[in-house]
C-alpha cells in the first residue's frame, strides 16, 4: 500500500467499502422491483445463481486488475499491457469504465435526492410545516436540482478525505446503520397484518419462468448493476486492498453481503406491500402485476406509512434514510473512479479534483433535470444497459486473454499462498476467458 495514494487500513475496512459500493438503491429498490415484475422468487432464484456464478468471476477480475495495477483504472489496466495495442485497447476500457461511473453518478444522484427530499418530509410533518411537505413531496425541478446538489455535496465532501478518511471511515459508520436500519424495519413489518402472504408471495417460485430470456436479462443486469462492475469503481477499490489480504475469500464475503441484502430488502418490500393491500391500497397493476418502479417506492409505501398513524413518521424516515444512506455508500465509489484518474494521470491534488469533478457531474445531473423526459431514460439505458455489461465484459477478455496465466497466478497467490490447489484456480481462469465474456455477450445482445 502506496502511502501517497492511501488505502484500506483493513479487511473490515475493505469489506464495508466494497460492500457499500455494492449495496445501493440497486438492492433495496431495483432487486425488490425487479422480483416483485418478474414473477417473484423465481426471478430470486436466478439472481442468486447468476450472481455467483457470472457476476462474481467478473468482480473478481475488476478487483485483481487493481491489485495488480495499484492505480486507477487506465493505469492499472495498461499495466499489464505488452504492446502499444494493447495499451490502447486498455485505455479505451479504463477510461470508458471512468465515464461510465459519471454517468451513473449523474443520474444516482437525482434519485438519491428524492430518497433524501422523502427522508426530511416526515420531519418537517410532524414540526406542521405543511406547505413544505408537499414541496418535498411533489416532483419539481427546484427540489429535484436542490437535493441532487445537496447529496452531490455529501459525496464530494466525502471523497475529499480520502481513501481512509473518506470512504473507509464513512463506509464503517453507514453499512452497520444501514443493517441495523434494514432488520429492524423488516421485523416491525412482519408485525403487521398482510405480511405473511406478502412473504408467501416472495417466497414461492414459480419455476415455469426460470427460463424465460426477460428474466434471465433483467436479474443478470439486476446482478451486474449490483456488483458495479463494468464502471472502474471496483479496479480502483482493488488497487486500495493490501498485497497480504486473500482477495478469493473477500470477494466472495463482497458478493455474500451485497446478495443478501438484496434479499433482505426483499423481505421488506414485498411483504409492506402486502400490508398495504391489507389496508385498502392498490398494489396490482391492471395486467394483474405487482405494481414496481417509482410508483412502488413513492405511492404505494408512503401511503403505507400514512396509513400507520404516528409511528408511521418514523417508519417512513427510517425507510428513506436507509436509502439514502445506501445511495451515498455508493455514490462515494463512483466519484472515487473518475477522481482517482485525475489525481494519478494529470498530478491534480485530491481535494481540487474532487470539487472540480463533483461539480461537472452536477451540471450533467442539472442537464438531466432540465431534459427529464429525453436524458433520463437515455442516460440510464447508456451507461447500465449497453456499458457496464460491454465494459465488464472487455475486463475478462483483458484478464483471460491478455494477461499471462502466470502473472495472474504469481498475483492472486499473495495473501493465498495455496490458491492453486484450490476450486477456484481449477475454475475461475477458464471461466473468465470463455464463459463469462461469452454469457455477457449473449445475454448482451439478447436484449438488444
Ligand atoms: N451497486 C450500486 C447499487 O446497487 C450501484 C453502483 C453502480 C455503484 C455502479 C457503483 C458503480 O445501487
Amino acid at each position: 500500500m502506496s502511502v501517497s495514494r492511501g488505502g484500506f487500513s483493513s479487511r473490515f475496512g475493505f469489506i464495508m467499502a466494497a460492500a457499500g459500493s455494492a449495496v445501493g438503491l440497486g438492492n433495496i429498490w431495483g432487486f425488490p422491483t425487479q422480483t416483485a415484475s418478474n414473477g417473484g422468487a423465481a426471478f430470486v432464484l436466478v439472481y442468486l445463481v447468476l450472481a455467483f456464478c457470472l457476476a462474481y468471476p467478473a468482480f473478481m477480475a475488476e478487483l485483481l486488475i487493481g491489485r495488480y495495477g495499484q492505480a486507477n483504472a487506465v493505469t492499472s489496466m495498461q499495466k499489464m499491457s505488452r504492446n502499444l495495442w494493447q495499451k490502447r485497447f486498455a485505455f479505451i476500457i479504463g477510461f470508458s469504465g471512468i465515464i461510465c461511473a459519471a454517468l451513473i453518478l449523474s443520474f444516482y444522484g437525482i434519485l438519491a435526492g428524492w430518497m433524501m427530499s422523502y427522508a426530511v418530509e416526515p420531519v418537517t410533518t410532524m414540526l406542521g410545516f405543511n406547505d413544505l411537505s408537499s414541496w418535498l413531496t411533489a416532483q419539481s425541478i427546484t427540489r429535484n436540482l436542490f437535493f441532487t446538489a445537496l447529496f452531490m455535496m455529501l459525496t464530494i465532501s466525502i471523497i475529499r478525505r480520502g481513501v481512509e478518511q473518506g470512504i473507509e471511515k464513512w463506509s464503517k459508520r453507514l453499512m452497520p446503520m444501514l443493517i441495523g436500519l434494514l432488520i429492524l424495519l423488516i421485523i416491525y413489518v412482519f408485525t403487521l397484518d398482510g405480511s405473511r402472504e406478502g412473504f408467501i408471495a416472495y417466497l414461492n417460485p414459480d419455476i415455469s419462468r426460470v427460463f424465460e430470456p426477460d428474466l434471465l436479462i433483467n436479474a443478470l443486469g439486476s446482478a451486474f448493476f449490483s456488483l458495479s462492475l463494468g464502471t472502474s469503481v471496483m479496479v480502483i477499490y482493488g488497487s486500495y486492498i493490501s498485497k497480504k489480504e486473500n482477495l478469493v475469500t473477500l470477494g466472495a464475503q463482497v458478493t455474500l453481503i451485497d446478495v443478501s441484502i438484496a434479499f433482505l430488502a426483499g423481505l421488506l418490500i414485498i411483504p409492506s406491500m402486502y400490508v398495504a393491500q391489507a389496508q385498502g391500497v392498490a398494489i396490482f397493476g391492471d395486467d394483474g402485476s405487482l405494481i414496481s418502479g417509482p410508483n412502488l417506492v413513492f405511492d404505494i409505501l408512503p401511503t403505507l406509512f400514512d396509513g400507520m398513524g404516528g409511528i408511521g413518521l418514523f417508519v417512513g424516515f427510517g425507510f428513506f434514510v436507509l436509502m439514502s444512506i445506501a445511495a451515498l455508500t455508493s455514490s462515494i465509489s463512483m466519484l472515487e473512479g473518475p477522481v482517482s484518474f485525475v489525481v494519478e494521470r494529470h498530478n491534480i491534488e485530491r481535494k481540487k479534483a474532487t470539487t472540480f469533478i463533483g461539480f461537472g457531474i452536477f451540471i450533467i445531473s442539472s442537464l438531466i433535470i432540465l431534459n427529464f423526459d429525453v436524458l433520463f431514460g437515455f442516460v440510464i439505458s447508456l451507461s447500465t444497459v449497453y456499458g457496464q455489461p460491454l465494459i465488464a465484459m472487455f475486463c475478462c477478455v483483458f484478464v483471460g486473454w491478455i494477461w499471462q496465466r502466470s502473472d495472474i497466478l504469481a498475483e492472486i497467490k499473495q495473501g493465498n499462498d495455496k490458491v492453486e490447489y484450490g476450486l477456484f484456480w481449477k475454475i475461475w481462469p477458464w471461466y473468465t476467458k470463455f464463459v463469462c465474456p461469452s454469457a455477457i455477450a449473449i445475454v448482451f445482445f439478447h436484449s438488444l
